[in-house]
């Protein structure tokens, strides 16, 4: 049986790329709008883009949230929401991360749902509206600022979830890669692995003779694995635009359209922030060389066109891309090992197997036939028994 590509696909975030983009901004939000400024920790204060920023919006009403955490709760959240009625907001911008543009997009939802916030992280409320969003975005990895995708986590239960929401799908994003010069190698480092991991989960699994997203896929991964091995350029504006491109791209939805996908990794990668709050990034370098390596009979194909098509490995085997991407991480700095971390929990393997029964993730099945055993043996690894 043929595999035909059934897809329906539409991304209206209209993207302003370079280093004068900023200057769209004022125009990009309509006028007569109420805005929520909404931002992380404080990083945009001490670089410049606060003042960007509110220079753009002097011609509106705007008001700030700043506070939104790495990893955004919904404790935190719920008082941005709480802004956003009793100041009558009606538009949402979201700038820094993917943390602060997830946030933005629970906002956005949560703002008109009168009942628990928790609802649609979980989706048992799934949203059919929310105000709109725009997104200035300090740090290339997730791809956040033009998908619908967001993930939230409630503190409390140290749960960790990821939900989607099409009408919270940012109308427009700011993407000036000059916004780069102020971050630390670390997330630098994060966002080239969670972007590289991105095209992985949908292009990693079994071929179906998709020529343009197997092209495009390895054409992104290409460029990743560059970019990686010129780490010692990231100050040069052209390596910082690549970066900032290249990431959008892996997680902009158009590689993935009509292909088998396959997100264990990352489904079980969130537990290791929700428990010991590793970086995301970080999460995924732990995670998928183990579970390559686990699942490797059911992605051999596909592993070995990659070791040719991107390590430009003549006659590769499976084993050899999978260890050619484990030294890709290393060699920037990631760790491949729970242990490679600060986290030193004895118990980690039970408390990670533990969690992903709780949330249901145990026993993923997909394509490659993950039940718990296979599980048991990833996190096994994973965690350096
Ligand atoms: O809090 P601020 O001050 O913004 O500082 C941040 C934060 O400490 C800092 N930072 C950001 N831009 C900076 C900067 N520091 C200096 N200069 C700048 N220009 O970097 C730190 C990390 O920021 P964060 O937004 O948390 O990182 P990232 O973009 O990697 O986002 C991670 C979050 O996105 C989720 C992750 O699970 C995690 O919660 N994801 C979202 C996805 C999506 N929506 O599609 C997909 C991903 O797979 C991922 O799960
Ligand atoms: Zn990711």
């Amino acid at each position: 049986m043929p595999h035909l590509f059934q897809f329906a696909y539409h991304n209206p975030t209209r993207i302003h790329f370079g280093p004068d983009s900023f200057a769209a901004l004022g125009e990009l939000i309509p006028g007569d709008a109420r805005v929520l400024l909404l931002y992380g920790s404080g990083s945009i204060k001490r670089n410049g883009i606060y003042e960007q920023v509110t220079q753009a919006l002097s011609a509106h009403a705007w008001v700030e949230f700043g506070g939104v955490e790495a990893n955004p709760t919904l404790e935190t959240l719920t008082r941005a929401v709480e802004m956003v009625r009793a100041e009558g907001v009606d538009f949402i911008l979201a700038v820094g991360g993917g943390s602060v543009s997830d946030g933005a997009k629970y906002v956005a939802c949560a703002a008109g749902y009168a009942g628990d916030g928790w609802d649609i992280v979980s989706g048992r409320h799934v949203p059919q509206q929310a105000l709109p969003v725009g997104v200035v975005l300090t740090l290339p990895a997730t791809g956040s600022e033009s998908n619908s995708a967001a993930v939230v986590t409630r503190a409390a239960t140290r749960e960790k979830r990821v939900f989607y929401a099409p009408p919270a799908r940012p109308r427009f994003a700011i993407l000036d890669p000059q916004v780069m010069a102020s971050l630390p190698d670390r997330q630098l480092q994060n966002g080239l692995v969670d972007a590289f991991v991105h095209v992985c989960e949908q292009y990693l699994t079994f071929p179906v003779g998709a020529l343009v997203q197997d092209g495009y896929a390895e054409a992104v991964l290409g460029a990743l694995k560059t970019l990686a091995e010129t780490f010692a350029e990231r100050q040069d504006p052209v390596w910082r635009q690549n970066l900032m491109w290249a990431a959008n791209q892996a997680l902009g939805g158009i590689i993935g359209v009509g292909v088998p996908q396959d997100w264990a990794t990352h489904r079980m990668a969130v537990e290791l922030t929700a428990l010991y709050g590793v970086d995301h990034g970080r999460t995924l370098s732990i995670i998928q060389p183990w579970l390559l390596r686990e699942t490797i009979d059911a992605k051999r194909a596909k592993l070995e066109q990659m070791g040719r098509k991107v390590f430009g490995l003549a006659g590769a085997s499976a084993e050899e891309t999978i260890s050619a991407i484990e030294n890709l991480y290393r060699a920037l700095g990631m760790p491949v090992h729970l242990r490679d971390t600060e986290v030193a929990d004895p118990e980690a393997t039970a408390r990670i197997m533990q969690a992903l029964r709780d949330h249901g993730n145990s026993a993923l099945g997909g394509h490659a036939g993950l039940d718990e055993a296979k599980t048991a043996r990833i996190i096994a690894a994973a965690c350096g028994r």
